[in-house]
């Protein structure tokens, strides 16, 4: 197998992290979830109740934190935190941390280092632009905002009888306006990136469509 780079990027809820994890394990590629990162430092900053808008105060924990990921867990400063990163309190503000430019270089020169010289799979939504720009494959995959709202609500209403697809609707659609516009690597499409559509495909369907495009590179390389 030739050493290889993947890079998914795409909106919140359209099934990045369950497809990269997917293809990481069929080719034993190593898998970063990138938003995992930014939840992390989010997450963090929350519990020792520093205010959203103190920056410098987030770019010194940005610095200083340690962010690891080990097996199928997230670790920040040695604190397991796979379920306090998926909170409501956290995706209601990961938006605001991810867009200070400090935070970001920070983030994605860990982001880089991790991928140098590793078969990566790599999800996000600066990855095919920023991080990876010379992946060998770049994806952009995409679902209607009512089939990720749908999916986030079935994945939720397990642990949670107390939520509302509308709400979850909203929020998404405020957090996908809040990535695409703001000033530093705002979510977007890599101009060589291939777009798959994942509304009404299954996880299956998109695994297999990704490993399609895969082989194809190999043979060009
Ligand atoms: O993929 P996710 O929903 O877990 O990402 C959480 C947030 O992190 C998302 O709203 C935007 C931000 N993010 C980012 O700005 N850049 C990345 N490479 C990954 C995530």
């Amino acid at each position: 197998m030739c050493a290889f780079q993947i890079a998914i990027d795409g909106p919140a809820g359209a099934g990045k992290s369950t497809i990269a994890k997917k293809i990481a394990e069929k080719l034993s590629f190593i898998y970063i979830d990138t938003g995992a990162m930014y939840r992390a430092l989010t997450y963090e900053v929350l519990d020792r109740k520093i205010a959203i808008d103190n920056i410098e105060e987030i770019i010194h924990i940005a610095k200083n934190c340690n962010i690891a990921f080990k097996n199928k867990d997230v670790f920040v400063n040695n604190n397991k935190v796979n379920d306090d990163i998926r909170s409501r309190r956290v995706n209601e503000n990961v938006s605001y941390i991810a867009k200070i430019p400090e935070v970001r270089n920070i983030l994605v020169d860990r982001q880089k280092k991790i991928a140098s010289n590793n078969n990566i799979v790599m999800d996000g939504r600066d990855i095919g632009t920023k991080v990876l720009p010379n992946a060998n494959l770049k994806i952009f995959l995409t679902a209607s905002v009512e089939e990720r709202a749908l999916r986030r609500y079935n994945e939720i209403k397990c642990n949670n009888s107390n939520v509302d697809i509308e709400s979850i609707r909203s929020e998404i659609v405020k957090r996908d306006a809040m990535d695409e516009s703001r000033e530093h690597s705002p979510l977007k499409k890599a101009i060589n990136a291939v777009t798959i559509d994942t509304t009404g495909l299954t996880i299956k369907e998109v695994v297999e469509n990704i490993l399609i495009l895969v082989r194809k590179q190999c043979i060009n390389i």
